[in-house]
């Protein structure tokens, strides 16, 4: 067919649109575009991060008290993996990360100590997604059985490592889970709940893939009179077992507590008359398997 000078000059502007199109440019855990980096305005790159209220769409529900709201997972999954990846949750209680990792086509595998609570979870899920996306386990995420449960299943779903680790502990005995012995909710003292926390975030830096992210979700809390650092001090024994630090974030809880208004003069009362400040925060820590850069001033 002749070619008019209309289709000329179109077929010269789609070469030229197509000269502009960058190939898409990832990094080897994540899906995010690099060249295209402005179109990404939702995911959070601060220090602080604000929600007003939990999201309660798409398989979510505050169902279980001292759950995490979803759009913690859904920053954290964005950010440190890719689709098909597996995401490993020690602390599994209600199984947030389980339905988000499903919602963003991740798989997950999910430990948690209460029996329960795994059939009560694992009713949320449809036979098949049971075996192909979530695979939920009972037992002490502390212990070499679940290790090597998790390493079993891992097998299954064809890997032999986690792609990104979430640890979202009791924040000591501020919530009691249980009464099981194994629970670190339930632990005689603070320092036996580092001891089991450094336990299990042992077995998860075993499971996690070399060079992937792992995020410690937690509070701090008063005892005593006094303020106990639970978020550092956990964050130092994760240090000690290898993960290099990446950032601690802090995230607003107001919005995320059931009935807080109607003790809110009560907390304020006795803030004033005891010296301390009521908690509206808790920590999100990133954290990465790999090998820290030698720089001048180390040791
Ligand atoms: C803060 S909750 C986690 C909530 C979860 N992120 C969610 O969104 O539902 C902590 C969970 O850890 C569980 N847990 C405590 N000790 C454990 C252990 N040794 N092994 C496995 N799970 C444990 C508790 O039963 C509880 O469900």
């Amino acid at each position: 067919m002749p070619s008019t000078k209309a289709s000329v000059k179109k077929i010269k502007k789609q070469k030229a649109d197509l000269a502009v199109i960058k190939p898409v440019k990832t990094k080897p855990y994540n899906d995010i575009d690099l060249n295209n980096w402005k179109l990404y305005e939702n995911i959070k790159t601060g220090t602080w991060w604000e929600f007003a209220s939990r999201d309660k769409s798409r398989g979510h529900s505050y169902d279980y008290h001292g759950n995490y709201i979803p759009q913690i997972a859904t920053q954290l999954f964005e950010r440190y993996t890719k689709k098909n990846d597996i995401v490993l949750d020690l602390f599994f209680g209600s199984g947030t990360s389980g339905i988000e990792a499903k919602n963003m086509q991740r798989r997950c595998i999910g430990v948690e100590l209460k029996q329960e609570m795994v059939d009560y979870v694992s009713s949320k899920f449809n036979p098949k997604e049971l075996v192909v996306d979530v695979n939920i386990i009972q037992g002490d995420s502390a212990s070499v059985e679940a290790k090597e449960k998790v390493q079993a299943r891992l097998e299954i779903m064809g890997e032999k490592h986690a792609q990104f680790l979430v640890l979202h502990p009791p924040y000591d005995d501020i919530i009691k889970f249980s009464d099981k012995k194994e629970d670190l909710s339930n632990c005689a003292t603070t320092e036996e709940f580092y001891d089991l926390f450094k336990k299990v975030a042992k077995n998860g830096y075993d499971l996690l893939e070399q060079n992937r992210f792992a995020a410690l979700i937690i509070g701090d809390k008063y005892a005593n009179s006094r303020y106990i650092s639970l978020g550092f001090e956990c964050q130092r024994r994760m240090e000690e077992l290898g993960f290099v630090t990446k950032a601690v974030i802090v995230k607003n809880i107001t919005g995320n507590e059931k009935a807080k208004g109607k003790t809110a003069n009560l907390w304020r009362y006795r803030a004033l008359s005891g010296g301390f400040n009521i908690f509206e925060h808790e920590y999100i820590m990133i954290f990465q398997k790999t090998k820290l850069k030698k720089v001048k001033n180390d040791k």
